[in-house]
């Protein structure tokens, strides 16, 4: 009886989809919550995790979508945790084929690549890894609090509950 209700309960509240971040100064990492809450409140459960905890485990698991988010540095680079996330799975290139992808950048546009990161990302998980682009990349522009940016991602979260599952 103990299992089945904890087989029960586990099953509610299992997110189908998860969240891979990676952040230095904690902006991304900011708004992947706030992505997280805002999808709650939609009634949509999304799982979060740190870039430095993820691996290829989490790919090959039971999610059917993904949202993978990463500010850029150095010239164009995804953040370090998730440039090393991406060399821990580079390796064995799981097939996402089935799996719904979005993609968030935060950079800014004074650099000249600007959001370099959604651009490596997209190409390694849907390019390479085949995974379903089911929204267009969301590129947060200077700090996340300002309101256009506010707005881009309440637009954007709004579009992608309805896609996810
Ligand atoms: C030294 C430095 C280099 C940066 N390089 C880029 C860049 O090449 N492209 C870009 O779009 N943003 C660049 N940024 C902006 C950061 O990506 C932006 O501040 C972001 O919000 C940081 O998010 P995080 O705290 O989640 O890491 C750079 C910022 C700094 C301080």
């Amino acid at each position: 009886m103990v299992n089945y209700l904890s087989i029960c309960y586990n099953e509610n509240i299992m997110a189908n989809t998860l969240l891979i971040y990676g952040s230095l100064t904690g902006n991304t990492e900011g708004v992947a919550h706030k992505i997280q809450e805002m999808s709650q409140a939609r009634g949509k459960e999304i799982e979060v995790k740190n870039a430095l905890d993820a691996d290829l485990a989490d790919l090959t698991g039971p999610y059917s979508s993904f949202i993978f988010a990463s500010s850029t540095w150095d010239d164009g680079l995804p953040q370090a945790d998730f440039a090393d996330f991406i060399e821990r799975v580079s390796a064995s290139k799981p097939n996402l084929s089935g799996k719904k992808v979005a993609i968030l950048g935060l950079g800014d546009s004074n650099y000249v690549h600007f959001c370099g990161a959604t651009e490596t990302i997209e190409q390694l998980f849907i390019g390479e890894m085949a995974g379903q682009k089911i929204i267009e990349n969301l590129r947060i522009d200077g700090y996340p609090e300002m309101e256009e940016n506010q707005t881009a991602l309440k637009n954007w979260v709004d579009k992608l509950v309805e896609l996810i599952d």
